[in-house]
């Protein structure tokens, strides 16, 4: 290990020839195991016309087909698994708005490059060994409490695996343990800081200095009223459970500038949504992913549905994405006007006054869409409806749909426990 080394992993510290030779192998085999062990790829690349040893360089991936919801809908529960059922460790399953969960399966060595992702986001990061961690990501079937749990122990961590819920005795462990980290989604831990005020607790005072945020889409925004809130660093974790779970990209402390993605496990390109063409590096669309080095299911050209950028590395080599705008499919069409939740967060905390805790109603009147946006005043009660007048016309102007604010009491607005909902729909 040399002195400049950077990082948990070696990797951390290759070049980005060195990373591309690693992805080119990588990627070729696990076309080849993908081809030879699921009857779906197969026939998937059969139809396409393609063979994995056409792949002769990283772009050739453009060749084969893409991997969605559906096709691991449509195979539901195993069929898209690679590995036959003996080798399979653990089965994780999310569960979508609608219909059957998509279902993950992992092997052993799936499960230990996934504790080793998250043990190198969790020191970039910024934990060590030494620290603490609380996890209040829900354990179970949804990948957050487990993969937290099993990289922070693999850091060598003392994790306290708390899970979602029980909102008062989250507080009481994290006053009581004094944990250095926490791993939560950003919409709960606004519900915890609530209650550390509640209790009358002083954030300040707390061992607390880092929260690991994601899981959700969040703002910078955000990461200012949790920062300045907690007197922690916020940083973000991403991840979705069909390629992996948490740690696919992981934000560095030194930069908070976007979560770097693990490129030696994660190959990444940015689609255009509606055509499928491959974008250059810096250009919006959707985010697609292809697992390098999994057994149990690996995921071929995974359509995310998140939509964000590729950025060139800053505190690594390996690439960074941009901040989530959202999903195409959280995506609101209002009279026309594409609007993302997270464009209304922005303008609420940017104007001031208002709790961070927000829920978008949308309705129709006749034709018309209706846009309404719950908020509530921040808890010194500073907003008022000049607050709110404000806000509405900032949604106009910057984001270009006419809006009504309405001021909710205090505390009335849901509060989140995991993944928030900020939309209700009743087109
Ligand atoms: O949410 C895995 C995870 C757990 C990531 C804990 C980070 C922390 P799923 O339930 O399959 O897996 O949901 C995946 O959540 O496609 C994104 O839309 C969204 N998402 C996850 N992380 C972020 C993030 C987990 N940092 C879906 N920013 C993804 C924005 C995120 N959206």
């Amino acid at each position: 290990m040399s002195a400049s080394k950077i990082g948990l992993d070696d990797i951390e510290n290759a070049s980005i020839d060195e990373i591309r030779a690693q992805q080119l192998s990588n990627l070729r085999k696990t076309l080849q195991h993908a081809y030879a062990n699921s009857p779906v790829y197969k026939r998937k690349f059969d139809q396409h016309g393609v063979h994995p040893d056409e792949l002769k360089s990283l772009e050739d991936l453009s060749k084969f087909p893409f991997t969605t919801k559906a096709d691991l809908r449509d195979n539901y529960p195993f069929g898209v698994f690679c590995v036959p059922m003996d080798d399979i460790v653990r089965i994780h399953a999310s569960s979508g708005t609608t219909g059957k969960p998509t279902v993950v399966g992992y092997t052993q060595n799936d499960i230990d490059a996934w504790a080793q992702v998250v043990a190198r986001s969790i020191y970039a990061a910024g934990g060590r060994k030494n620290d603490k961690v609380h996890v209040s990501y829900g354990y179970g079937l949804f990948t957050g409490g487990l993969g937290a749990h099993y990289g922070a122990e693999r850091l060598g961590c003392a994790v306290i695996p708390m899970s979602g819920g029980q909102t008062e005795k989250q507080v009481q462990l994290i006053n009581d343990f004094q944990p250095d980290i926490i791993m939560v989604t950003p919409s709960y831990m606004l519900n915890i800081a609530d209650e550390i005020d509640r209790q009358g607790l002083d954030p300040s005072k707390l061992r607390l200095r880092c929260g690991i945020f994601g899981a959700e889409p969040w703002t910078g925004e955000m990461r200012g009223e949790l920062e300045q809130r907690l007197a922690i660093d916020a940083v973000d974790i991403y991840g979705l459970s069909e390629v992996m779970g948490p740690g696919v990209a992981q934000e560095c402390v030194e930069g908070k500038d976007g979560p770097t993605i693990w490129e030696d496990h994660f190959y990444p390109e940015i689609i255009n949504p509606d055509t499928g063409e491959v974008l250059p590096d810096g250009e919006e669309g959707e985010l697609v992913f292809t697992n390098l080095q999994k057994e149990g299911m690996p995921m071929i050209r995974y359509r995310t549905r998140d939509l964000t950028r590729l950025l060139p590395g800053t505190s690594r080599s390996m690439r960074r994405m941009d901040k989530i705008t959202g999903r195409s499919d959280d995506m609101l069409i209002i009279r026309g006007v594409n609007v993302f939740p997270s464009q209304i967060e922005e303008q609420i905390l940017k104007v001031g006054g208002f709790a961070p805790h927000y829920l978008i109603e949308v309705s129709k009147e006749g034709n018309m869409d209706q846009l309404k946006v719950l908020v509530e005043a921040a808890t010194d009660g500073s907003a008022n409806d000049s607050n709110c007048a404000e806000l509405q016309h900032h949604i106009k102007s910057l984001i270009g749909v006419s809006s009504s604010v309405v001021l909710q009491p205090a505390g009335s607005i849901p509060r989140s426990e995991g993944k928030a909902k900020r939309v209700i729909d009743n087109r």
